[in-house]
């Protein structure tokens, strides 16, 4: 499966901290906020991504993260030159994913917790067997408002509607900022109008595979922490929460040199390499107090 982190957008609501840099560079807690999208996919499995972005941000995210060598992944750039609405990214991305199935989010979104509703719906995406060619989540808040709203049978989980941001909302279920579609999402997107605000709407390309019943929805239990990271409120919220755990535990989220060792991408001598580029840092600490760990196993 490929992997797709849009990263574009203006981040108006944020301005004028995104004035000169990106929402999705921001801090969150410890790390720029493309780290948590980022080690969500790996942790996922995910080595091959394609990360879109603004001409004005694509050298810092390269600067930042390189071609993903160091950590045992291939990341591909592409430029959106104007945001369009989500599904473009899939046009954008149409030769990087290249018949194969893929895996969208958003570059704001956070996710923590236990995963496991991710990695089994990569596995039955990949199995094919129950029909279903597009996936996606919907996670219980208190205001949805704000999101697209997925209404359905908590039985069948049957899809009854979807809506972008209603004033509304016919239930308490966000859409996240994750899709995992089969290679005619390209297609699908392409034959998308644009809606009244001048832009392409992700819920229509979901809307287009309820149509074909070959959608699928999943629920995210309320173990997982979705976060948002769109007002300033929120992204210190998403700050706070991250930066309690990782005080309490001793332990970072979305680390990516340690994602990467611990799902295998590299080895210990991959490790090294990645913790002698790194400058004295408290991050550089904690990689050496976690290589130590692994040396003395
Ligand atoms: C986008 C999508 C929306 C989704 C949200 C999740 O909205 O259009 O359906 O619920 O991301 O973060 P945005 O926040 O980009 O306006």
């Amino acid at each position: 499966m490929k992997g797709i982190i849009l990263a574009g957008g203006s981040g108006t609501r944020l301005y004028p901290m995104t004035k000169v840099m990106t929402k999705q560079l921001q801090p969150v807690y410890d790390k720029p906020m493309i780290y948590y999208p980022l080690s969500f996919l790996m942790l996922g499995g995910i080595k091959d991504i394609l990360l879109i972005t603004t001409p004005h941000d694509l050298p810092h995210f390269q600067e930042l993260l390189g071609d993903g060598s160091q950590f045992g992944i291939k990341l591909n750039y592409k430029i959106q030159d104007k945001p369009n609405g989500l599904p473009q990214a899939f046009i954008l991305g149409e030769e990087f994913i290249a018949g194969e199935d893929v895996c969208l989010i958003l570059g704001d979104n956070l996710f923590y917790g236990d995963i496991r509703f991710f990695k089994s719906a990569i596995a039955a995406h990949k199995e094919k067997n129950d029909g279903i060619s597009g996936r996606v989540f919907a996670y219980s808040v208190a205001d949805p408002r704000a999101y697209g709203v997925v209404e359905f049978d908590k039985k069948t989980k049957m899809v009854k509607s979807i809506e972008e941001k209603p004033a509304e909302p016919k239930s308490n279920y966000a859409i996240p900022g994750l899709y995992i579609f089969d290679s005619t999402a390209a297609a699908r997107a392409k034959s998308l109008t644009p809606s009244p605000r001048g832009e392409t709407e992700i819920v229509d390309l979901i809307l287009s595979y309820k149509k074909e019943s070959k959608l699928g929805v999943e629920i995210i239990t309320r173990g997982v922490a979705w976060l948002d990271t769109g007002t300033p409120r929120s992204l210190l919220e998403a700050s706070s929460y991250i930066g309690a755990i990782e005080e309490r535990q001793g332990l970072k989220v979305a680390c990516l040199e340690e994602v990467a060792f611990r799902m295998g991408f590299i080895d210990t001598e991959g490790l090294q390499k990645c913790i002698a580029a790194l400058p004295k840092s408290i991050y550089r600490a904690y990689l050496e107090r976690f290589l130590k760990e692994i040396l003395e196993e």
